[in-house]
C-alpha cells in the first residue's frame, strides 16, 4: 500500500501542442503556459494560417517581443508551419534549415481555422517526401471531415483510411497523432511497428480534458459549451484506455494540452468555438489523473522526458515542484478586451505549482 505524496518534484515540463493565437490576447495566454513549461509547440492555425518560414518568423518574433515585454526569458516557443494543398519540397528543407520544429496536418474544416487545410492528402505528397527526408515531423489531427461519417467516429476512421496508408508509404516520416481521444488511437499508437531503421517514427500527445472527462461532462444539466474541443470527448472506455497508456510509462505518449483559447462570448453562443483553456493549471489537471490510478510517479516521463526525446531536443534541466494544496480556479481571466473561462472556471484542483 503507497501513500499518496503531498509533494512531487520534477524536471520542468513542455506542452507539446498549443494555442496561443495572436495580437492583444497573446501575452494572456502566453503568461499562463509560460509560468508551467519551459518550451510549447506553437500551433499555426491563425488566421490567416502560418503557411510559410517567413509568416512563422514573423509570428516568433510577435511571441518574442510579448514575453519579453513580460519579462519572461525562460520560454522557448518551437514553431510549427500549416501544412496546406499546396506546400513545396523547397519550403519543407527551408524550414530545416531555419529551425522550424515540425509541420501540422488539418484535414480541411476539420477544427478553428482549418479551412485552408489539406483536402486530400495525396497533394502533400512532394512536401512529405521531403519531410520524410531532412527528418521533419508531422504532426496530425487525426479526424477525418466527411459528412457521412459520425462525429464521435471521425478519429477511428482517420487511422484506416489515412494513417495506416500514410506510414505505409512513409514508413520513416516521424509523425505525432495529436491530442488522442479514443481507445482505437491509444492502442494503434502503443502497437504499430517502428521502421526498422527509424525508431520513434510514431508517438501521440494527450490533453488534460480527455485523461480527466468523458463526453457526458458536455451535457452535464445542460450544454456545457466549456467542454467542448475537437476532438470532441468520447466514452468514459476511451478515456480509461487514455489514462492506461499515458500511466504506462509508454514514451510514445507525451503531454500536449492543446489549450484553445476562445473568448467567453464565442464559446457561450448559438454555435459555439472548439476548444478548452487548460494552460491556467494545466499540470494541476495532469497530476490529478495520474493520481486518480495511483500513478503520479509516471508523470514526470510523460510531461518532461518523452517529448523531448522524440523531438531530439535536449530535456530540460531545471526543476519545478507540484504541491498538493487546492487551488481555486477564477471563474473568468483576462483575454485582451473580453474575458475567457478556463477549464474547471470556479472549482478547485488539488494540485498545483508550488
Ligand atoms: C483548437 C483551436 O481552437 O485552435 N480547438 C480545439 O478544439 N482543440 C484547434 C484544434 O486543435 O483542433
Ligand atoms: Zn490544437
Amino acid at each position: 500500500m503507497s501513500t499518496s505524496p503531498s509533494k512531487i518534484e520534477l524536471i520542468q515540463p513542455d506542452d507539446w501542442h498549443l494555442h496561443i493565437r495572436d495580437g492583444d490576447v497573446m501575452k494572456d495566454v502566453l503568461a499562463d503556459t509560460a509560468r508551467q513549461f519551459a518550451r510549447a509547440i506553437i500551433m499555426p492555425n491563425l488566421k490567416p494560417p502560418v503557411t510559410t518560414v517567413d509568416l512563422a518568423k514573423a509570428y516568433r518574433a510577435r511571441i518574442q517581443l510579448n514575453l519579453k515585454a513580460m519579462g519572461i526569458s525562460s520560454f522557448t516557443p518551437l514553431m510549427t508551419l500549416y501544412l496546406t494543398d499546396n506546400t513545396s519540397a523547397d519550403e519543407v528543407r527551408k524550414a530545416k534549415s531555419e529551425g522550424i520544429t515540425a509541420f501540422k496536418l488539418y484535414p480541411a474544416g476539420a477544427t478553428t481555422n482549418s479551412d485552408a487545410g489539406v483536402s486530400d492528402i495525396k497533394h502533400c505528397y512532394g512536401a512529405l517526401e521531403a519531410m520524410q527526408a531532412v527528418g521533419m515531423p508531422l504532426l496530425v489531427h487525426g479526424e477525418v471531415t466527411t459528412a457521412d461519417i459520425d462525429i464521435f467516429d471521425r478519429e477511428a476512421v482517420f487511422i484506416d483510411r489515412v494513417l495506416i496508408p500514410l506510414r505505409k508509404d512513409f514508413p520513416e516520416l516521424k509523425i505525432v497523432f495529436e491530442h488522442i481521444t479514443t481507445k482505437q488511437a491509444a492502442h494503434y499508437v502503443r502497437d504499430a511497428q517502428d521502421s526498422v531503421n527509424h525508431p520513434n517514427t510514431i508517438a501521440a500527445t494527450i490533453t488534460p480534458q480527455h485523461l480527466l472527462m468523458n463526453r457526458n461532462a458536455i451535457f452535464a444539466g445542460g450544454i456545457r459549451p466549456h467542454n467542448y474541443c475537437l476532438p470532441v470527448l468520447k466514452r468514459e472506455e476511451h478515456r480509461l484506455a487514455l489514462l492506461e497508456v499515458a500511466t504506462s510509462g509508454n514514451p510514445r505518449f507525451f503531454l500536449g494540452t492543446d489549450s484553445a483559447p476562445h473568448a467567453k462570448g464565442a464559446k457561450e453562443t448559438s454555435c459555439g468555438c472548439a476548444g478548452c483553456y487548460s494552460a491556467f493549471n494545466a499540470l494541476g489537471l495532469y497530476a490529478e489523473a495520474f493520481e486518480s490510478v495511483g500513478k503520479l510517479d509516471r508523470l514526470e516521463g510523460f510531461a518532461s522526458f518523452f517529448g523531448p526525446d522524440f523531438y531530439s531536443l535536449p530535456r530540460n534541466s531545471k526543476k519545478i515542484t507540484l504541491v498538493k494544496q487546492s487551488q481555486a480556479i477564477p471563474v473568468e481571466l483576462p483575454l485582451g478586451d473580453a474575458t475567457i473561462v478556463p477549464l474547471r472556471a470556479g472549482e478547485t484542483i488539488a494540485w498545483s505549482l508550488a
